[in-house]
């Protein structure tokens, strides 16, 4: 918790770095492919000898908490950072607050950053609040007289007045982060970073933290918050991101990124699917022909051999076996046969694969048709995406559209 610390990280953090009027720049943060390692001891060689013994080995092992990050914020954007516990979230945090300098990669910032990091941050335990107030409203530059005009308001935000002269490693974690949160909105920050420690306050604080959120963000001020609240996400933010083990796989739209969460927490997505594009795995295209090998056709007769082949791009967190229903689709979307991988679906890699779905002799139809695929998690069952192609390929049988023929007669009654 506590406001960022000027300067680190390899960037320009503080008031006015390439900010301001005449330099107004619309990027706010820029982090260009950061990753931050972490050199786990665990088998930390700890006498002389031992250290002697390995020396030139290594050391330690490496833990990478992010890899190679690219991210650009624009002005006034609210960003939501998500993912599961340990996926890197407050370290990205603390990269772009300059908190923590990247392993390699690089961190710009353009204005005055004031973040409320994880518990305990910032915030020196031996001095009282009013102390820990001024130290750190200091650190974003603030001088003492203009400290002294806000201190009032900080300490009527925080409710803290009958704390205030108390040592902070007395309060209970809701007043660490009200004391912090008061401290980061009252600095006039062009950047606000808050980690998921907004949960610590109680219901009536956290509504207060997100109204100011909200006048914050009405301001065109530039926020980036933690959050596991996937409503938070939809009701405020412009975009999210999404961790998983320290790499970002996603950036885009709250409704698209939190179908990917629901889906990710295993939860069933209530409205479908995440949008191909944005999907681990990506059905790129089909085509048709009468030979896999063969070339592509749109004509086919009935009797002749259909090759229906489809193209999916896995990307990283895609399914180790992907299961495939291939819908061939008539008038009006109307479902005419359906095609599935073999059970347990196929193992494939990252990278491009093709799936071929044969059918030896094509039934009497008349007309166009279309395919729509359906990808899902051959070992959960759990859905991935779907895509209905346009492309078209055409029958020339005698059953109209498609459908089943069966023997009827219409008569008038009366
Ligand atoms: N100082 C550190 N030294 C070693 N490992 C660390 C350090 N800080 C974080 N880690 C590790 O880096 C990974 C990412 O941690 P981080 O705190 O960024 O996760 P998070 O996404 O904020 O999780 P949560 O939702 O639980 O807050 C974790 O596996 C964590 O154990
Ligand atoms: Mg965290």
């Amino acid at each position: 918790m506590g406001v960022g610390e000027p300067g680190g990280a390899g960037g320009a953090v503080g008031a006015g770095a390439g900010g301001g009027p005449g330099g107004e720049s619309t990027v706010v943060i820029q982090a260009s492919t950061v990753s931050k390692r972490f050199v786990s001891y665990r088998n930390r060689a700890t006498s002389l000898k031992e250290r002697f013994v390995r020396r030139g080995g290594p050391a330690g092992e490496d833990f990478w908490a992010l890899r190679d990050i690219e991210v650009t914020i624009g002005r006034g954007q609210t960003v939501g950072l998500a993912g599961a516990n340990g996926s890197g979230k407050s370290t990205l945090l603390k990269v772009l607050a300059g908190i923590l300098r990247p392993s390699s990669g690089s961190v710009t910032v353009h204005g005055r950053i004031a973040s409320l990091l994880e518990l305990g941050a910032g915030f020196n335990g031996e001095l009282s609040g009013r102390d820990n107030v001024y130290l750190n409203a200091s650190l974003l530059g603030l001088s003492r007289r203009e400290i002294d005009r806000l201190f009032d308001s900080i300490v009527d935000f925080a409710e803290l007045r009958h704390k205030i002269d108390d040592d902070v490693k007395h309060y209970s974690s809701g007043q660490y982060v009200r004391l912090g949160f008061a401290v980061a909105v009252h600095v006039d920050p062009d950047v606000l970073l808050v980690d998921e420690v907004l949960a610590v306050g109680d219901e009536a604080f956290q509504r207060k933290c997100l109204a100011k959120i909200a006048e914050f963000r009405a301001q065109g001020r530039t926020i980036l918050f933690v959050t596991h609240s996937l409503d938070l996400i939809e009701q405020m933010c412009d975009r999210v991101l999404v961790l998983e083990s320290g790499e970002m796989i996603f950036d885009g739209p709250p409704a698209v990124g939190t179908k990917l969460l629901r889906q990710k927490l295993g939860s069933l997505p209530s409205d479908g699917p995440v949008d191909w594009q944005y999907a681990t795995v990506r059905p790129r295209s089909v085509g048709f022909s009468r030979h896999p090998d063969g070339p592509t056709t749109v004509q086919f007769d009935p009797g002749e051999q259909l090759v229906v082949s489809v193209e999916l791009d896995l990307g990283e967190g895609a399914p180790e076996a992907v299961y495939l229903h291939a819908y061939i689709v008539g008038q009006d979307e109307i479902p005419i046969w359906m095609m599935e991988t073999p059970p347990g679906g196929f193992r494939l890699g990252p990278g491009r694969h093709v799936v071929d779905f044969a059918v030896p002799h094509l039934p009497e139809l008349l007309g166009a048709f279309a395919v729509k695929v359906h990808v899902s998690d051959a070992a959960t069952g759990v859905p991935v995406t779907t895509r209905r192609f346009d492309e078209l390929f055409g029958v020339s049988g005698t059953h109209a559209g498609g459908l089943l023929k069966v023997d009827y007669e219409a008569r008038l009654r009366g």
